[in-house]
């Protein structure tokens, strides 16, 4: 495994702004109750592009953010639930559309649900030994997957990308990673693309078991990096932690006696996007100057499979 420097970030932005009350065309819900349950007061959804859509435009702003030639890029990771097709996969289709066909590239999905993002660059950071730039994307069209008339899940979510352009890196920072699942045979986060019988199944969650799986889960995946690397929450200048709910945050500051402040939050406006939450959290977390040089940050996903893991980066 190598350390990683991220030398750029981008997020795609989209247009579509839908508010809590926008919601009350289609379920018998309340601003009240998703803000007062959630944290979520706005999300966004695509109009018509799909998932490498959306991936491919953050993407080319976290090259332009990193200020390189796309043609060093020779690796693309993209994680995602909601890929364009079974096949090609969105890194396919994004090596396309930024025109890099025409080079010795290694590109291919993961689909670890809310955890992809955290899982892709563990797997990009095992990689580096055979490649030199990485585009890691996490992108998200969890529209397609939405039942609009079930108002246990369709006030959750949203779409969305970012994407981060990683390297080796050449200073000696440190760098730690913790990935883990629990097998759900019982469905409890489910969204069947196409079953044996030709049909599709919308996104289905048990909202409290899978709540009591993410605090659990957040506190193991943080806890693991402490304790590897023997350091304290004081010493982590922020967490970026999957944007599922403002609650999870709140019972997992309770477990850890920590203030939320440590928490980097923005479901409030872009809801729960998945794959694709921790990576613009990032991205707007180091536009707002909230990660500097020398910041030391731990990244926290959880979600669908049961997956989790942690990502501890020096800055
Ligand atoms: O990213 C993947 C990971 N996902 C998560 O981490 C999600 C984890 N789970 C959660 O965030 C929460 O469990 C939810 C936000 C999904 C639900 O919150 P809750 O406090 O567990 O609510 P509940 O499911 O117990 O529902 C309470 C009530 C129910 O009514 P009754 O049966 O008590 O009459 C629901 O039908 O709230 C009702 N309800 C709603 N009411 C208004 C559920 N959704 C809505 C809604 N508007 N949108």
């Amino acid at each position: 495994m190598f350390n990683l420097e991220i030398i750029g970030s981008g997020v795609a932005t989209l247009k579509n702004k839908y508010t809590n009350n926008d919601f009350k065309k289609f379920v018998d819900t309340s601003d009240e109750w998703i803000y007062s349950r959630t944290g979520i007061k706005t999300r966004y959804f695509t109009e018509d592009e799909n998932t490498s859509d959306i991936g491919y435009i953050a993407a080319l702003k976290a090259i332009e953010d990193a200020n390189i030639d796309k043609n060093e890029i020779d690796l693309i990771i993209v994680a995602t639930m909601t890929p364009d097709n079974f096949t090609p996969s969105c890194a396919c289709l994004i090596q396309a559309k930024l025109g890099l066909n025409n080079k010795k590239i290694m590109a291919f999905d993961v689909n670890a649900a809310c955890s992809g993002f955290v899982y892709a660059l563990e797997i990009a950071s095992n990689m580096l030994e055979n490649y030199k730039c990485a585009l890691v994307i996490g992108s998200e069209v969890l529209s397609k997957i939405i039942d609009f008339t079930d108002r246990n899940t369709c006030v959750l979510f949203g779409d969305g990308a970012g994407a981060i352009v990683v390297k080796k890196s050449l200073f000696d920072k440190k760098m730690l990673f913790y990935s883990n699942c629990i097998g759900d045979l019982q469905g409890k986060l489910i969204a069947e693309n196409i079953n044996k019988n030709g049909n599709f199944t919308y996104l289905k969650m048990d909202g409290k078991e899978v709540f009591k799986f993410a605090v659990n889960a957040m506190e193991k995946s943080i806890n693991y990096i402490l304790e590897k690397l023997n350091i304290k929450l004081d010493d982590i200048d922020l967490i970026i932690p999957h944007q599922a709910n403002i609650r999870i945050i709140e019972y997992v500051c309770k477990k850890l006696n920590v203030s939320i402040d440590k928490f980097y939050m923005n479901i409030a406006e872009f809801g729960n996007t998945s794959a694709a939450s921790i990576p613009i959290a990032l991205n707007n977390a180091i536009k707002e100057e909230k990660i500097k040089e020398n910041s030391k940050i731990i990244l926290v996903g959880f979600g669908g499979g049961f997956t989790y893991g942690s990502c501890y980066i020096e800055f």
